[in-house]
């Protein structure tokens, strides 16, 4: 039979790809598929939330495998396949490990979906989706890295915290790479579409900004075991909705520039309209002197990565 319906496959089936599962499914984006090495996880969470679909009464089929075959002709692929870093594991052996792991889903997803818009997500997200973008050879267009709706996602529900306002009424979003050197753009946020700088002060909102760079950070200290997921999956999955639905949304997300803000052939967290053929366009903005310095501080850091992983054999 004919898939009639949109087809969306989620590799990974941990924390953040069972989630993206859920989120997707939930919102009957279209039939899921949810593919792990291990078989048995990507199986049993597929069935136990298909059986959920009677309760909650969505109309997507859910399907756990190992197999790319399965997922063949997928509109949308997203890729959390990956491990978190372990105590004594140094940057460049997880960034090995990675790379590994993502340069083999890579070729299952280019052998079955080779027209598929690309969502990565594995860590650390500029550097796994610059390997995504070169095993799998597809346009820029149709590799994407998701950062920026998450860590947008955490500032904006802190503003929202702190000026005791609705999370639906606060716009902000986070420029450069995931990581350290991200660069929220407090000059750029509203609330009700009163610029931040008019409802908060400097420290209130310097503090935001702190809290937002190390938001991953602050979940991982408090599971102690792992890294956030409900908020990583719902980003992934918005960015999966603009596509299939070919919504034209304006997001931040990571794109491969080539010569936006003046760099080249690096993934970066940009404004970028999310549609039908994916990535379809970065709006690039005009920054100042202090948003430009951080950004190049950002574009350093995220080049450092690229530099390690280009010595590594993955
Ligand atoms: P997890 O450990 O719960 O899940 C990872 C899954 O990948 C496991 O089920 C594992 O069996 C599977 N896997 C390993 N190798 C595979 C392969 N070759 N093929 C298919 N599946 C494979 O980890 P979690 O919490 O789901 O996180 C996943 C990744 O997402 C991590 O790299 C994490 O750092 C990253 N992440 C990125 C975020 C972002 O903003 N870009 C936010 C949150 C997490
Ligand atoms: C986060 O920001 C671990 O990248 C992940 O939560």
């Amino acid at each position: 039979m004919q898939h009639v319906r949109k087809k969306i496959t989620v590799v990974g089936a941990g924390f953040v790809g069972s989630t993206c599962a859920h989120w997707a499914a939930a919102k009957e984006l279209g039939d899921v598929f949810l593919v792990d090495i291990n078989d048995g996880a990507a199986k049993g969470k597929a069935l136990d939330l298909f059986e959920a679909s009677p309760v909650e009464g969505f109309d997507s089929k859910v399907t756990g495998t190992a197999d790319y075959k399965d997922t063949a002709g997928s509109d949308v692929v997203i890729i959390t396949a990956g491990l978190p870093r372990k105590p004594g594991m140094s940057r460049d052996d997880l960034l090995a490990t990675n790379a590994k792991i993502m340069k083999s889903v890579c070729e299952g997803v280019k052998e079955y979906s080779p027209n598929a818009v690309v969502i990565v997500v594995s860590n650390p997200l500029d550097a796994m989706a610059f390997v995504a973008k070169n095993v799998l050879g597809f346009p820029r267009e149709r590799v994407i890295g998701m950062a920026g709706i998450l860590d947008g996602a955490r500032f904006r529900s802190f503003i929202a915290e702190e000026a005791n306002v609705s999370v639906k009424d606060v716009q902000a979003f986070v420029l450069g790479g995931h990581g350290d050197t991200m660069v929220p753009m407090p000059r750029h946020c509203s609330i009700g579409g009163v610029p931040l700088t008019e409802m908060l002060s400097q420290d209130r909102i310097d503090a935001l900004v702190d809290r937002t760079r190390k938001g991953g950070a602050e979940i991982v200290g408090l599971l102690k075991t792992g890294s956030a997921y409900y908020a990583p999956s719902a980003s992934a999955v918005q960015m999966a909705e603009a596509i299939l639905k070919d919504q034209k949304r304006i997001l931040p997300c990571a794109a491969y520039l080539q010569g936006e803000y003046g760099v080249n052939d690096l993934f970066l967290g940009v404004l970028c309209k999310l549609g039908g053929k994916g990535m379809e366009e970065v709006v690039e903005i005009q920054l100042n002197e202090t948003e430009k310095a951080g950004l190049q501080n950002s574009i350093n850091a995220v080049n450092d990565l690229v530099a390690a992983l280009e010595k590594l054999d993955y």
